[in-house]
């Protein structure tokens, strides 16, 4: 049978077992399966052997049972870039590019930026920021040691100099930077522990300290963000649809200006930005 016959019947066995975009899984295993493109999966007449049809198969059993398609092909894309991902780190979601783009917009006019950014997981913002600010000096920190090898990994992988330091918010970095940074972005975590139970495996495939948080955190981190930003420089933070006006509100307790929401792709009230006066 032709892979491309198998991958019909395997959007179908997906499909029957509830996974979303059966088609896209199906297909998308397949190449990683054959290691070939989409034009070469479907010019293929040869059929499979039988190494490559239990990979498949054990693929798709995979992905019935919740696995992410991101942690079965091993990487994901974002903005320009793939990223190597797996279990044990956050996987970045299409809805984060939105934040770049926020970023990068809060950066036009300031040449040489020093960027930093927060709770970086596979190091998918800073690694964008750099790739499309080459000019940018951009470190990133996060609490989770898999998540800081990742990131680091990925700069290296990628070609792409970002500074990568293991610790909570802005602990890592060094103290000359204080009052220093143009920018700090973040997609810290932020749903309601209390939405745990609700969600599909897929994002239940996250780790928790990935995953859940609040605005607790976030004010933390407004705080701290006010001293290590110059007079002048940028916060871009994602957040929780439902909080996107308290993390606002947030915002200007800490005393920050020119606070505003920007939407996703999704029309959801996705990331807020601001100024320290
Ligand atoms: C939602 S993920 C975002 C990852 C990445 N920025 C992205 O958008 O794909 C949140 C990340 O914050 C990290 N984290 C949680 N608490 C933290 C803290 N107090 N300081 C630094 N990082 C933290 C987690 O380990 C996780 O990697």
């Amino acid at each position: 049978m032709r892979p491309a016959e198998v991958v019909r019947r395997g959007s179908g066995y997906l499909e029957r077992h509830g996974v979303e975009a059966p088609e896209v899984s199906a297909e998308a295993l397949m190449m990683r399966v054959l290691a070939v493109d989409r034009a070469a999966l479907y010019a293929r007449d040869r059929g499979l052997s039988a190494a490559e049809a239990r990979a498949y198969g054990r693929a798709l059993c995979l992905r019935c049972t919740g696995t992410p398609l991101q942690h079965l092909m091993g990487e994901q894309g974002f903005r320009r870039l793939v990223l190597t991902v797996r279990p044990g780190v956050f996987v970045p979601r299409p809805e984060t590019e939105v934040l770049v783009g926020v970023a990068l917009e809060l950066l036009e006019g300031t040449e040489g930026p020093r960027v930093v950014d927060l709770c970086t997981g596979s190091g998918a913002v800073a690694l964008a920021i750099a790739d499309e600010r080459p000019d940018a000096r951009v470190m990133a920190t996060d609490i989770s040691e898999a998540a800081v090898a990742l990131a680091r990994e990925n700069a290296e992988r990628l070609g792409l100099a970002v500074d990568v330091r293991a610790g909570d918010l802005f602990e890592p970095l060094p103290a000359a930077c204080r009052g220093e940074i143009d920018l700090v972005v973040a997609n810290p975590p932020y749903l309601p522990v209390e939405l745990a139970a609700d969600l599909p495996p897929e994002v239940r495939a996250d780790p928790p300290e990935a995953l859940f948080g609040g605005l607790e955190l976030m004010r933390r981190l407004f705080t701290e963000t006010m001293a290590w930003l110059r007079p002048g420089g940028a916060l871009a933070v994602e957040c929780d649809e439902r909080a996107a006006a308290a993390v606002a509100a947030a915002a200007r307790e800490a005393g920050f200006h020119e606070v505003f929401v920007r939407r996703d792709l999704n029309g959801r009230d996705r990331v807020v930005g601001a100024r320290r006066p």
